[in-house]
């Protein structure tokens, strides 16, 4: 202990190596070194057992004043070092806080949404109601009640989804009446059900529109799907006749495809009609003129519409000698190739934002 450095001697050196230290790696030597287990400092405390009684007290002292002054020093400067080298990593990572912010991409409606959207919103101010109606349907509300007799072309399996019985019985709940619980079910092939279903609650005048899913065993091309969209539309009052049908018809074209379109009917035949017609628009791609769309007729097909039949009031027990009323049925696809000139209606569903993104 004799030829050990005095206190002062470790004091001044050890305050000198600390002053030198830049970084907490060296803090953490220079800690083990003075410090640690066999450190300088502790090793001469550890040595004080060798003095005198009274060495002891003088030099004991001040050993352990220096090992509360280093301990002291290296917390101070551990924290300088750690505040030093958050400020160095935040002056590297600097950022322009005026730079405007990536903007969220934004979705929007999908493009039929929004043709069904703007229908929906033409006729109610035209003074129609939206109803609705189940999508698994008996051949009563289908087919029966529309006078589509039961050998009718449009009952055949090859263009009706008929349920098997197991999904019947999850479907039977769903359905209105006890005579529909016996017969087949299936996936409705038109919306033009929904009229039975709002006939047989509601007594006119009724004025309603449905629009709807509907399904069909059909091949999918460009102009078919077997899923696909419709706008029902039902006028029952007194005295309705075929030009509130051409005027109701003509104006709802006027306000979605604007006041240039010319309309045309030529009569056609649905079994729930008498008289039926076929609406017709002149091609919004050639005004007219003949195009690849219109097969050079200048004429795009519409929709169907006719006189509510008096064999369709009877089957929903309206008087038919009291009441007239008209109906119609659009496809919402074709509206919508039409309106925006798109020759495909699969692409509305294949769900390519490259697509989508232009409506
Ligand atoms: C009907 O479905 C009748 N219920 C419409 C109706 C209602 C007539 C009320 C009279 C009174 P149609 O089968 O023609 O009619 O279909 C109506 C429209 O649905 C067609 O003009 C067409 O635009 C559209 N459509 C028919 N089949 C398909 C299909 N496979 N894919 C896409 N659209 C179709």
């Amino acid at each position: 202990m004799s030829d050990s450095p005095s206190i002062a001697s470790l004091r001044q050196e050890s305050q000198t190596r600390l002053q030198f230290i830049q970084t907490l790696a060296d803090l953490e030597a220079f800690q083990q070194e003075w410090l640690g287990r066999k450190g300088t400092l502790t090793t001469y405390l550890k040595n004080l057992g060798q003095l005198s009684l009274e060495q002891k007290k003088t030099v004991g002292k001040e050993a352990n004043d220096l090992k509360v002054a280093l301990e002291a020093s290296l917390e101070q400067k551990t924290k300088d070092l750690k505040r030093q080298e958050l400020e160095k990593q935040l002056s590297s990572e600097s950022f322009d806080i005026t730079l405007p912010g990536v903007p969220r991409a934004f979705g929007h409606k999908h493009p039929l949404s929004q043709v069904m959207e703007e229908l929906v919103s033409i006729f109610k101010g035209l003074g129609f109601v939206c109803a609705d109606g189940p999508e698994i349907e008996s051949e009563f509300y289908n087919f029966e009640a529309l006078n589509i007799p039961a050998n009718h072309p449009a009952r055949d399996m090859q263009d009706t989804f008929y349920l098997q019985a197991s999904q019947q019985q999850l479907a039977l709940p769903k359905l209105d009446d006890l005579q529909s619980k016996l017969e087949p079910t299936l996936l409705r092939t038109h919306t033009s059900p929904v009229q039975v279903h709002i006939m047989q609650k509601y007594p006119p005048p009724i004025a309603i529109i449905v629009p709807g899913r509907v399904y069909r065993h059909e091949a999918m091309d460009a102009t078919h799907s077997c899923i696909f969209h419709q706008l029902e539309g039902l006028l029952v009052d007194e005295a309705v006749s075929f030009s509130d049908l051409k005027g109701t018809l003509s104006r709802f074209a006027q306000s979605f495809f604007g006041a240039q379109v010319k309309v045309r009917f030529r009569p056609s035949f649905f079994p729930f009609t008498e008289p039926s017609a076929e609406m017709d628009i002149s091609c919004q791609l050639c005004q007219g003129s003949g195009c690849r769309v219109c097969k050079n007729t200048g004429w795009l097909e519409m929709l169907g519409a006719g006189m509510v039949n008096p064999n369709v009031f009877n089957a929903v027990k309206i008087d038919a000698q009291k009441y007239s009323g008209f109906a119609f049925g659009m496809g919402i696809e074709r509206l919508a190739m039409f309106k925006y000139g798109v020759d495909d209606l699969r692409l509305f569903y294949e769900n390519d934002i490259r697509f989508l993104e232009q409506f």
